[in-house]
């Protein structure tokens, strides 16, 4: 690695730079947030798309409970940093802090979501921004989304069954609105459609993976399996005499990429409050001494699927340069013939922040050239 910003990195930055300030240029066209490749996590609920993001990361900090918890998209971006310095998080609704308690972190994704939604349990496409420091991470961006549901409820009772063809019945007792399984279907799919978008798509072991939510979603909108990675998860709690080798080995649904088998920490391992670096290593013990898995290990686990993610994502990045420069400098002209129009030197505020990202896109233009060789 030269000195120069990582391709991800450097992403990241203007990702949030949209964000913060505006997301200019693209018109009828595509935006240059739309542009930027991330990687989308989609699955049912409790299919362990939580469990799967926090053991990428190495700790502990998302929301959990029942019923609908991510109820607005969280872009996780990771920056590995020099091994031997402590983790910390920054939100980008709160600058200037820096968390090092996990568990505070947890409590902020919560409020920041209420404080957009209300206490109402609704659903939000505002993105929460959530950066993480670590030297156990790899460079990567991931977008936490809703799980998919066939029927939501809100305080739901004990009874939940499985039907042949695999819907989970829940009876309800407080409904939200039927619209929510919907709504939050559309949103998973205004994030998986994009083109630039890598789909994470996680499936439970347990299930038939014929009835995946994950699967059916990834299906109808990438057909040709190129931009989905295939997660399996609960291989622990497979039925003793049967194995996942049919999903694994590519036979039961074929992927471009080849599948990840994963098994995250229990609900007794989470009660029991088990390190996430322990749960890593407790995973790879599990296919290193797997008789059915064995000959895979080194292909299996959450930490292979954080680093197969990262490089793909930066190959995808470089193979898109060409074309964010392109963006770049349309929005560069955009914004001059903006500038123009409101008349130079900007005395007016919302002249100042075009300008501010009319130099930020100078500044994108001028690193993205360094990567092209
Ligand atoms: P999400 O709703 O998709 O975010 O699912 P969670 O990550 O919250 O997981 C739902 C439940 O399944 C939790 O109790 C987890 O402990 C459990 N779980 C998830 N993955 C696994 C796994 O690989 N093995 C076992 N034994 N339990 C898992
Ligand atoms: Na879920
Ligand atoms: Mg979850």
């Amino acid at each position: 690695m030269s000195t120069m910003e990582s391709l991800i990195g450097l992403v990241n930055r203007i990702q949030r730079a949209c964000t913060v300030l505006g997301d200019h240029g693209g018109g009828e066209s595509m935006s240059l947030w739309e542009a930027l490749p991330s990687v989308a996590v989609v699955g049912g609920q409790s299919s362990g798309k939580s469990s799967v993001l926090e053991s990428v990361v190495g700790r502990d900090f998302l929301p959990r409970g029942s019923g609908i918890v991510t109820r607005r998209p969280l872009v996780l971006q990771l920056h590995k940093i020099e091994e031997g310095r402590s983790d910390y998080a920054e939100f980008l609704h709160q600058p200037r802090k820096k968390w090092t308690d996990f568990a505070a972190v947890r409590k902020e994704i919560q409020d920041e979501t209420d404080r957009i939604t209300g206490k109402t349990k609704a659903i939000s496409n505002i993105p929460i921004q959530l950066s993480i420091y670590s030297p156990n991470v790899v460079n990567l961006t991931l977008i936490d989304l809703p799980g998919l549901t066939k029927v939501a409820v809100g305080n739901y009772s004990t009874m939940n069954r499985h039907c042949s063809d695999g819907i989970i019945l829940l009876t309800s007792t407080e409904g939200q609105q039927e619209s929510i399984v919907q709504d939050i279907e559309n949103m998973v799919r205004s994030y998986v459609e994009k083109p630039n978008s890598i789909i994470l798509a996680i499936s439970p072991a347990n299930q038939d993976i014929a009835t995946s939510d994950a699967i059916k979603l990834a299906r109808e909108v990438d057909p040709s399996g190129e931009r989905t990675f295939g997660v399996l998860t609960k291989l622990d709690l497979m039925d003793k005499g049967t194995n996942a080798l049919d999903v694994l080995e590519g036979r039961s649904y074929r992927l471009q990429h080849p599948w990840v088998g994963i098994v995250n920490r229990s609900q007794a391992d989470i009660n029991k409050n088990v390190d996430m670096i322990v749960a890593r290593r407790k995973e790879r013990e599990y296919f290193e001494t797997s008789p059915e898995y064995g000959h895979l290990a080194s292909k299996m686990g959450a930490e292979y699927l954080a680093k197969l993610l990262s490089k793909h994502l930066e190959t995808v990045i470089r193979q898109r340069i060409p074309s964010i420069i392109a963006l770049i400098n349309k929005t560069i002209d955009e914004l001059n013939a903006e500038l123009d129009r409101i008349g130079r030197p900007i005395a007016v505020d919302s002249g100042a922040q075009l300008y501010t990202i009319l130099e930020l896109c100078r500044a994108f233009d001028r690193v993205f050239k360094e990567h092209l060789d």
